[in-house]
């Protein structure tokens, strides 16, 4: 996707940093967008992180027990500790967040969690969600023992950086089992935003999936939007038109992307620009298509009489095609876009073999 970058104003990421450190400190009713979330997962939540809740969206929920879950802009931590209790003691959560005032209110209540949820499975990192290689409290203790005077300083920081990004990443590779994040992927600069979804994809495990709930617009906000410091730091002006914010996802490899929510009504309206919270969820293909085997049956549910998917493939109402066995298999587990709308048939399918083993009754 070519897109020109719009012109904005240039310091957002230290205005990022001072709002949200602030937020941190005091609630800013000005930065939250109205969230109902599952009250059985904040109960045993300390009142400071419910208060201080600056999110758009509910990513938390698509996760599932075992999942080990990377969450970019953690804030305060709450989604982090919904997701603690989600994905339990076999799960891991990995908040990710630049700002030191939020990292310190969401690791003030590690402790206290781990006691209340009976197990240990959130931590906290410090890193940019656009370069998730760098580790920056390791960046940072190694600028502390060699502190930056001259441009020759400069450069062995940069060697190390890289050589952290490659040796000690901030995320690993093909580990997380689920992205999620919380209004917050706005906030990354224009010209960051293609490799903060580069990252992600990255990151995440073939197979695995990212839920991001952001602020969307439905056009492109004029110059004094875009000027406006306030309103970058606001999750307005850095807010993704609504396509391509789908596009951005496609562009670094994700498939199947699917608006699970769309608010219906926007959260604010500014020089005729409508924002709104949308949350979005698109898959890392278990593997590439040349190399599958087809050896797997499924068709296609409809309602449409075809549907093509991301790789290209056609499916036809009714009709059977293969597919792999590891996709056959994500199928079957729901942990694929395609499950809900093509039905396996080739084994496996408690529907329609559990019918005739179960006791040979002429009705099903
Ligand atoms: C709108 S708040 C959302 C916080 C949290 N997700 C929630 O639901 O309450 C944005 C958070 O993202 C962090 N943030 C913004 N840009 C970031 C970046 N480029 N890298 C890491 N963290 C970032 C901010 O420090 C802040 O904590």
């Amino acid at each position: 996707m070519s897109q020109d970058l719009p012109q904005v104003q240039e310091d957002i990421e230290n205005e990022v940093i001072r709002r949200y450190a602030e937020g941190a400190q005091e609630v800013e009713a000005s930065l939250c967008c109205p969230v109902s979330y599952d009250d059985s997962y904040l109960k045993i939540l300390p009142q400071e992180i419910i208060d201080k809740d600056y999110g758009c969206g509910d990513p938390s929920k698509y996760a599932v027990p075992g999942d080990t879950v990377l969450d970019l802009g953690s804030g305060g931590g709450k989604i982090c500790y919904i997701l603690s209790q989600l994905v339990g003691a076999k799960g891991k959560v990995i908040g990710v967040d630049f700002n030191d005032t939020m990292l310190a209110l969401a690791r003030k209540y590690l402790d206290e969690m781990a006691e209340k949820v009976g197990y240990a499975n959130v931590e906290f990192r410090k890193g940019k969600i656009q370069d998730l290689g760098l580790d920056f409290d390791r960046a940072e203790a190694f600028l502390e023992a060699h502190p930056v005077a001259q441009a020759d300083g400069l450069q062995k920081y940069e060697v190390e950086c890289e050589r952290l990004r490659r040796e000690e990443p901030l995320i690993e590779t093909n580990s997380i089992d689920l992205i999620v994040s919380n209004c917050v992927l706005n906030l990354v600069k224009p010209e960051d935003k293609l490799d903060l979804f580069r990252d992600m994809y990255r990151v995440t495990a073939p197979g695995g999936r990212a839920v991001i709930s952001d602020i969307v617009c439905d056009r492109d906000p004029g110059p004094e939007i875009l000027a406006d410091p306030e309103l970058w730091s606001g999750c307005i002006a850095g807010a993704f038109r609504e396509d391509r914010f789908i596009d951005m996802f496609a562009e670094a490899g994700f498939q199947g992307m699917e608006i699970l929510v769309r608010q219906d009504e926007p959260w604010r309206v500014i020089d005729d620009v409508e924002f709104r919270s949308m949350t979005v969820r698109a898959w890392k293909p278990q593997a590439s298509l040349s190399l599958e085997t087809k050896q797997m049956q499924v068709v296609y549910a409809g309602p449409w009489h075809q549907a093509t998917d991301d790789r290209g493939r056609t499916f036809t109402r009714g009709q059977r095609t293969g597919i792999s066995e590891a996709e056959y298999q994500q199928i079957l587990d729901g942990k694929s876009a395609l499950a809900g709308h093509l039905i396996p048939v080739d084994g496996g399918n408690s529907s329609s073999s559990g019918c005739c083993e179960s006791g040979g009754s002429a009705c099903c």
